[in-house]
This record gives structure tokens, sequence and C-alpha cells, in this order.
């Protein structure tokens, strides 16, 4: 089955990419994908991956597979949670959202945060779509750390992995990580289509 993975983000389209590794899935290179910019106004990760997959999967007229997700700070009530990609503003970069952080968390002790990862794969013949979700804890570093991954990665401790998201190969933070998690919960569900 081929499909549409509905992200401008290109380091989150490897990332999902290289986790897709179903002989029945092909995922549509990115050179021949139709681009939309959907506005991510949804209050919750599963109501805005519902709006890019939707959209995608009419604009390429094929299943599209979004992935939203973010960072959610114990001690900042879920902050940054959806607003994680403009969390230091619209046109903000990862080292901008995460200096921004922080800034914030300079006095906090609680550390405990989370990235989660809502999955919606869309049909563009009205099938019903397929969700899945998923989740990682960890705390927040005090200052980054590597420079793998992207986003959060390098204030994003893992506990599982014992280190820096940001230190862990592509490989090991797929093997923990909310969207490793929640692709492969998709991919079990995605059997029985395949
Ligand atoms: P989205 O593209 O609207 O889902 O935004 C996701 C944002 O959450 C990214 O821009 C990152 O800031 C953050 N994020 C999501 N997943 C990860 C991850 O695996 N590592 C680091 N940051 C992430």
């Amino acid at each position: 089955m081929k499909l549409v993975i509905a992200s401008n983000n290109a380091k989150k389209r490897a990332e999902i990419a290289a986790i897709l590794t179903h002989p029945g899935l092909e995922p549509v290179p990115a050179a021949e994908t139709r681009f939309v910019d959907v506005v991510e106004d949804g209050l919750t990760f599963a109501e805005n991956a519902r709006k890019k997959a939707e959209a995608f999967a009419m604009a390429n007229g094929m299943p599209a597979l979004a992935d939203d997700s973010g960072l959610c700070v114990e001690a900042l009530n879920g902050a940054p949670g959806v607003y994680s990609s403009r969390y230091a503003g619209e046109h903000a970069s990862d080292e901008d959202n995460y200096r921004k952080l922080l800034a914030e968390m300079r006095s906090i002790s609680d550390r405990r945060a989370s990235f989660v990862c809502a999955l919606h794969l869309a049909f563009p013949d009205g099938c019903p779509p397929l969700t899945a979700c998923g989740r990682v804890d960890g705390e927040i570093l005090a200052q980054p750390c590597g420079h793998q991954g992207f986003g959060y990665d390098p204030v994003f401790f893992c506990p599982e992995l014992d280190k820096p998201f940001a230190l862990a190969t592509p490989e090991e933070k797929a093997s923990v990580s909310h969207r490793g998690r929640a692709l492969r919960q998709l991919l079990n569900i995605l059997q029985a289509y395949v």
C-alpha cells in the first residue's frame, strides 16, 4: 500500500520512514508528495494528527499518515504540549524552543516530562481511519547535550536508554520513543490491511 507521510518536518518524516519498514507499505518519497500547510489549531495531539492526515490524503489522493507529537512537562502543567513546535514563537527554531524551556525550568527541581505521539492514518475514499499513540517518560536536563535527532532531543534525558535522546542512535531512539511505540502499534493494526 502506497502512503504519504503527512508532515512538513523532514527529520520527523525520516524517523517515521525508518520505522515503517513493512514489506506491504511503500512511503511515497518527499519529492513526489504534495505538501499542505495545515493550521494546527486542535487542542489535542489526536485532533491535529487527524487534520494533517485528512488534508494530505485529500491533496494526494492516497492514504496519509500524520504524527502530531510534543513534549509535556509535569511542572508546567503539560506545556509546551501541542504548542511544542512554536513554544518560543511562530517561527522559532528547535534551539529557540528548548532554550526557552530551559529558562522556564531554571529554578524548578521537578524535571519529569514525557514525549507523546498521536498517529492518524486517513484514507481518501472514506474508509475508517486507523489511530495509535505512544509515550516515553524522561527528565529535562539542565543543559543541552548531543546533536542527534531534532526538537527537544538535546534536553530530554531518557532513563530507558540512560542517555539524552540527542546522544542516542536513530535505532536506539526508535526502540523506546513515543513515535516508535505508536508506529509499532499502528503496524500491528495494519497487518490486517496489507
Ligand atoms: P508537530 O510537527 O506539530 O507534531 O510538532 C512536533 C514538535 O514537538 C516538534 O517540532 C518538536 O519540537 C517536538 N517533538 C516531537 N517529537 C519529538 C522528538 O522525537 N524529539 C524532540 N522533539 C520532538
